[in-house]
């Protein structure tokens, strides 16, 4: 079953500001002025029948006499998602008491004139319902990636975009820096300019990092960040010497989305991941990056690894799981796994029915999923 969250997902990547879709744009001052006035009048049915007519005018049913949609040039104005104010006011219609019917008022007074964040990001806390494009289920089931701007999901073994959205809409605010370990296409840099993030992204590949910043700057830079691509080795790169360039010490959000081990071959560059001879070389080189970029993570903030399992000869390893141990071994907090469906890949399509029959032969499953684990820094 499709969770309401996972649909919102399939539409677009959205911004920390939740109601782009369906505002209701209204003259703040009056607006609370009639909210104020409905708490002082003690008549409960008086107070349901302001109610009643409030919801009226938001739902167009009815003109607005109490001017709350005037909307004056230099007057100040909210923006609100119209089905959640709805429902709002229907609670406050709903109400049995008028002490009942006050606190939602004032929850919703309260939810106009303040915001209240939390240190690791920028949602507005009072006003939470608003943010339905924000997951908060460890299941994913993500229909279509994100194709738009300079999204082109042309590198084999990318993440979708809406990895990095999520996170960073959960584990950064605006202006923060974020740093990708394992760069590939550049999604993570391209998400950072969408959601106003400073990014570094560090890839092996000399021919794939040049596309990803290509495609970056393609990306329209509203926010003025920055989003450095450097060519290296994650293992060794000298992250302390990158952060000194913006006069920074440390990040605020790791992403990591190293190869599945040799399930895509990158290159034949025996410093890339996806070249190790086994299970324990990647994981000793895992290891290594994991010690080289997690000193750079401010405490008490979030790493992201994405990754899934993999086969060998007809046995499950349960990489993803090994990539944790290894994080875990190195005192960091588990937060959350999250499984998010696997989309099929250019290579399997074709091939479906055949190893659909090589499963039923082989007695195991098609992998349909990863992991994204989450981890905070103690
Ligand atoms: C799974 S892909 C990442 C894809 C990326 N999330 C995207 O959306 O395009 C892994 C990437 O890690 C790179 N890589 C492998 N070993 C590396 C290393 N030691 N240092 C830096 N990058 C490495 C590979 O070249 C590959 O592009």
């Amino acid at each position: 079953m499709k969770s309401k969250n996972n649909i919102q997902l399939t539409l677009k990547n959205l911004e920390a500001t939740p109601h782009t879709y369906g505002a209701a744009i209204l003259n703040k001052e009056k607006f609370i002025d009639v909210l104020f006035e409905i708490v002082n009048t003690k008549d409960i049915k008086a107070k349901k029948e302001r109610g009643i007519i409030l919801k009226d005018i938001l739902s167009n049913r009815i003109k607005d006499q109490e001017g709350i949609l005037n909307i004056d040039i230099n007057g100040d104005t909210v923006s609100l998602r119209r089905d959640v104010l709805i429902s709002e006011l229907e609670q406050i219609i709903e109400s049995q008491t008028e002490g009942r019917a006050n606190y939602y008022l004032n929850r919703l007074i309260d939810g106009i004139q303040r915001v209240k964040t939390s240190k690791i990001n920028d949602i507005n806390l009072l006003r939470w319902k608003e943010y339905d494009n924000i997951i908060t289920d460890s299941l994913w089931i993500l229909d279509k990636r994100d194709t738009s701007g300079a999204h082109l999901g042309w590198y084999w073994g990318n993440f979708i975009p809406q990895i990095p959205n999520q996170m960073m809409l959960r584990y950064t605010k605006k202006g923060d820096w974020v740093l990708d370990t394992f760069l590939g296409s550049g999604t993570t840099l391209i998400e950072c300019r969408r959601l106003g993030r400073n990014g570094i992204g560090i890839e092996l590949n000399p021919a794939v990092a040049e596309k990803a910043k290509e495609l970056i700057q393609k990306e329209p830079n509203n926010y003025n960040v920055v989003s450095d691509v450097i060519i290296d080795d994650s293992r060794t790169v000298n992250i302390k010497e990158i952060l000194e360039k913006y006069k920074i010490k440390q990040v605020q959000l790791l992403i990591m989305h190293p190869p599945y081990h040799d399930i895509i071959k990158f290159s034949r560059d025996e410093r890339d991941l996806s070249t190790a001879k086994s299970s324990e070389g990647y994981l000793k080189m895992f290891g290594e990056v994991v010690d080289n970029a997690t000193p750079y993570l401010e405490k008490r903030r979030y790493f992201a690894l994405v990754i899934g399992d993999k086969y060998s000869k007809g046995e499950w390893i349960p990489l993803g799981f090994y990539c944790m141990q290894e994080v875990l071994k190195r005192g960091y907090m588990l937060k959350s796994i999250i499984v998010k469906n696997f989309e099929e890949t250019r290579g399997k399509r074709n091939q479906k029915e055949l190893w659909r029959y090589r499963a039923l032969v082989g007695g195991f499953y098609i992998f349909k999923h990863e992991y994204i684990m989450l981890f905070k820094k103690r």
